[in-house]
């Protein structure tokens, strides 16, 4: 906690040494007066001040702050406690008051300050959440399509979620049951790839008694179990003929019988589907009725794989690190700039999961806070080689010898990563300037300066 004491000539001195004396555990400055102050305030947790050694309201120092100071006042006789903390000072004091007091005031202030931020950074983050359904990303044609979702989270639309394996699906499907009103009801998930036909039939609608070998009782299916709620269908290409026949009549009127039942059951079920070949693709190929493609895909959100959007890797990076860090109770990594550009450069095939596992792996065994390119997965490092950071690289290129600046040295692995970047986006100029957030003059530049032309399209 960092204190500001604003106390006439000597007085803020005696007050700040008097305090220490106390053992407040903060760090504590004295101002001379409103100047001094006004240029540090925004490194100030909390202000005190002594209102006969001023001629200015301090509230006029913290007003229109952001993240301004609590402001403590002593006064004279003759002060208003309640007119004060009315008009928003944290504590009042009157004049002579014992540093211990005034110490235990600053306390008081600094933890309801720190309390009131946490609050406003859990409602931050709470908002980004619900905006997004949980899912991390910038991506604007990802952002505009998870607005689009939030208009019809509470409606009974289905939802087909189309998106290579890895990319959130199931995530996402559980998130909008979460932000629907129907999260006090069940969640449930059937994989239509992991059960042949007849059992998934059985599986999905139930059976009774008898109705095939091995049914010895009556049995509620999982359109049953998630009545009221949300019944989640994974890889829903893979359903055959006939129980797509049976998926278009329980979307089209809720109703259903179970395996080898007469009565017919109804129910109220929000359907969301996910699959990794694209549904379209499917009906096309005759596979999949065209007619129960309509009926999924009354809200539909295609999740771009991680190669199309590259501006996500660093956001998802530093936000996974976070939460497995947190799960598995270890302190904190952060990524190397080289280490960034190497997880940028890669194609990802197994998208966000495949960026989980390379990351896990590396925040177990990255020594220090900082991870490496090297301490990336070998699979990786060939692209953090390129980066030419290592002895041989720079012997080669003769430049490890007395007297060659630092700046000059990170030249090297400056032009391999452009050369990587180019490399990955096809030589396309404008995508590798957008990957490395730099201007597309600035990547002209520099590819002239590297000899990178030869990289680069122009048209790109
Ligand atoms: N945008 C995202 N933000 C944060 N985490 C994400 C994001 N996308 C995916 N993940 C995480 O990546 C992992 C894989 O996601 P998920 O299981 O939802 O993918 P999927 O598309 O369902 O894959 P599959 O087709 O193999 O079932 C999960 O741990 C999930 O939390
Ligand atoms: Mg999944």
């Amino acid at each position: 906690m960092r204190v500001w004491v604003i106390n006439g000539d000597e007085g803020a001195e005696d007050l700040v040494v008097g305090l220490v004396e106390c053992g407040l555990d903060a760090r504590l400055h004295a101002a001379d007066g409103l100047a001094e102050a006004l240029q540090r305030e925004s490194n100030c947790d909390v202000l005190v001040v002594d209102l006969d050694s001023v001629d200015f309201d301090p509230l006029d120092l913290v007003r229109g702050l952001a993240d301004g100071p609590a402001v403590i006042e002593l006064a004279g006789f003759g002060g208003d406690a309640l007119a004060a903390q009315r008009r928003g000072v944290a504590d009042f004091l009157q004049k002579p008051v014992a540093d211990e007091h005034v110490a235990a005031a600053i306390q008081r202030a600094g933890a309801e300050r720190q309390l009131r931020r946490e609050h406003a950074q859990l409602l931050a983050t709470l908002a980004h959440e619900t905006n997004t359904f949980g899912l991390v990303t910038r991506d604007p044609a990802t952002l505009a399509q998870l607005d689009r979702l939030r208009t019809v989270k509470d409606a009974r639309v289905s939802v087909l979620l189309e998106g290579e394996s890895g990319t959130g699906k199931t995530m996402l499907a559980r998130a909008i049951h979460r932000a629907s009103s129907r999260a006090h009801k069940p969640f449930i998930e059937v994989n239509c790839g992991a059960l042949p036909g007849e059992l998934l039939e059985s599986e999905l609608f139930g059976h009774v008694k008898g109705a095939f070998t091995g049914a010895v009782s009556d049995r509620p299916g999982r359109f049953e179990a998630a009545d009221g709620g949300t019944l989640f269908l994974d890889e829903v290409a893979t359903a055959s003929p006939a129980l797509q026949i049976k998926l278009l009549r329980v979307l089209q009127d809720m109703v259903f019988e179970r395996v080898g039942d007469t009565r017919t059951r109804r129910v109220d079920v929000r359907v969301i589907a996910a699959t990794n070949a694209p549904l379209k693709d499917e009906v096309s190929a005759g596979r999949f009725r065209q007619d129960l493609l309509y009926r999924l895909r009354q809200a539909h959100l295609r999740l771009p794989p991680l190669r199309e959007r590259t501006g996500d890797v660093p956001l998802l990076a530093a936000h996974t690190l976070r939460r497995l860090a947190l799960e598995h109770g270890l302190a904190e990594k952060v990524l190397s700039p080289a280490a960034v550009s190497a997880l940028c450069a890669h194609s990802w095939p197994g998208n966000v999961r495949e960026l989980e596992h390379v990351l896990q792996a590396a925040l177990f065994y990255a020594r220090g806070t900082e991870i490496q390119a090297a301490d990336l997965d070998s699979e990786l490092v060939p692209s953090a080689r390129q980066t030419g950071t290592d002895q041989q690289d720079l012997l080669r290129h003769g430049l490890f010898q007395p007297g060659v600046p630092l700046k000059q040295l990170l030249e090297v692995p400056e032009r391999e990563i452009l050369a990587a970047a180019l490399t990955h986006n096809a030589g396309c100029r404008t995508k590798t300037a957008r990957m490395l957030d730099i201007d597309r003059t600035t990547l002209f530049n520099k590819m002239r300066r590297h000899g990178l032309m030869e990289f680069g399209r122009s048209e790109g």
